[in-house]
């Protein structure tokens, strides 16, 4: 099995990918975690999805194909010049692109929960976690990705990982899997309270 041959990359993402190398932005979630987002999706029918942290909508465009005709994304970004690229590039009704910043935003969202969250920004993974997991239907997955150290990683971020792990594996709620592949990927589903551990 090859598993860095990609059948089936977003009709977008090569122009996304362009328009991204324009911009001095190394954080881009690569082409791994946008794959395993479009099939997790898929398995959420008429699903409602969170993203925390668009980025310019290089795992969106994943996101975009997983999702059926009454599916809903919900996407926050705080950098308008990412944003935009995604907004232009990823036109579709389905999804709600906002622009704002993310720890406000987990603070005052008060619809619908979501089946699948993935959090690729600080707010919504090490930072209000736990409003994040309040978001999340039984059942549903919480993903995140550059769970492996990362080149672009600040000091004293390594520890802020190893904690995080330690504090998701802690969690009666929660059941996970962690994937030493793409950037070190940790796949959580909710556990209904009667069946938590
Ligand atoms: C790891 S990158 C996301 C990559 C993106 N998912 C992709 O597919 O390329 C994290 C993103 O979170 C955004 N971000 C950082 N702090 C934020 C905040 N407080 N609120 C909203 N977005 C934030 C950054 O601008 C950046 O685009």
């Amino acid at each position: 099995m090859q598993d860095h041959i990609f059948s089936d990359i977003p009709v977008q993402y090569k122009n996304i990918a362009d328009a991204t190398s324009k911009l001095s932005f190394n954080m881009a979630s690569d082409l791994h975690t946008g794959s395993l987002l479009k099939t997790l999706v898929a398995s959420k029918q008429s699903g409602r999805i969170l993203e925390l942290g668009t980025g310019s909508g290089l795992a969106t465009s994943w996101i975009l194909k997983g999702m059926d005709k009454n599916a809903k994304l919900i996407t926050v970004e705080n950098n308008p010049l990412l944003l935009e690229i995604a907004k232009q590039q990823l036109d579709d009704t389905r999804i709600d692109f906002v622009l704002a910043d993310g720890y406000e935003w987990l603070q005052n969202y008060a619809g619908e929960k979501f089946d699948l969250i993935f959090a690729d920004a600080m707010p919504g993974k090490y930072d209000l976690f736990e409003e994040t997991l309040s978001l999340l239907k039984t059942s549903g997955f919480y993903i995140i990705d550059d769970m492996l150290p990362q080149p672009n990683w600040p000091d004293g971020h390594a520890q802020g990982v190893e904690d995080f792990i330690i504090l998701l594996e802690k969690r009666k709620d929660l059941t996970l899997t962690k994937l030493n592949w793409s950037t070190g990927l940790i796949i959580a589903t909710k556990i209904h309270k009667k069946f938590s551990r």
